[in-house]
């Protein structure tokens, strides 16, 4: 694919106003739309049921993130919702290569997620199973965290020279979690390809500004 992805988070916008919100970031690539259920990290947001509102207020592809518990029962669903791509956590699934099998026969992209404490051998052997590798850059559970560098710039690096050598150029490698303009340049130049952003982008006075300086940085 071409260029990079920017994919804002809905997580800290008016969730009261979902089409105004959706509305706001009309520029972007994807709209990422953040799944969590109290158990796979402390906070709660939304779920299948909600998903399918935002997919009908939208026409923008939806990146699904699934901070969950046994993503291998709920995943298929946001599959079957029509998301553009669902991503759960390695750590959290009983069987991730029949979760991505299955979601790509369900016509979704599949997603695979690191938190900043899982090893990348935990998927560097099985990179052909999957359409994306999300490298968390906080803990997952809330925006407004500072982006970790320690380990993720590696991460994304060995990522990036695996999918060249083994050809996988559809494969995105996305990074989710305190990306601003500055901390988006370091993530880019380690071979990250999609851009998460919420609070950079939501708590801009205006987010189309937010989403093309991404733009502007990530193409430099
Ligand atoms: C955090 C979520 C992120 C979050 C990013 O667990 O997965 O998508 O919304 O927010 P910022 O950009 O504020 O770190
Ligand atoms: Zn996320």
């Amino acid at each position: 694919h071409a260029g990079v992805l920017i994919s804002p988070s809905i997580l800290n916008a008016d969730l009261g106003d979902l089409k105004g919100t959706l509305a706001r970031i009309a520029t972007a690539d994807t709209a990422h739309i953040d799944v969590m259920d109290g158990h796979f990290v402390p906070n709660l947001t939304l779920g299948a049921p909600v998903v399918q509102w935002i997919q009908r207020y939208t026409t923008i592809p939806l990146d699904v993130h699934l901070m969950i518990e046994d993503p291998d029962r709920w995943a298929p669903a946001y599959a079957e919702l029509g998301a553009w791509s669902v991503t759960f956590h390695m750590e959290a699934a009983t069987s991730p290569l029949s979760v991505a099998r299955t979601l790509r026969s369900l016509g979704a992209r599949a997603g695979v997620a690191l938190k900043p404490a899982t090893p990348v051998e935990t998927v560097i052997d099985l990179l052909e199973y999957f359409d994306q590798v999300l490298v968390m850059t906080v803990e997952p559970g809330f925006g407004g965290q500072q982006y970790i560098e320690a380990g993720t710039t590696r991460k994304l690096e060995r990522l990036r020279e695996r999918a060249s050598e083994q050809g996988l150029d559809d494969l995105v490698l996305q990074v989710d979690g305190g990306v601003t303009r500055h901390t988006a340049a370091i993530a880019v130049s380690a071979g990250a390809d999609s851009l998460v952003a919420g609070s950079s982008v939501f708590r801009s006075a205006d987010p189309a500004a937010a989403i093309a300086g991404l733009r502007e940085v990530a193409e430099s």
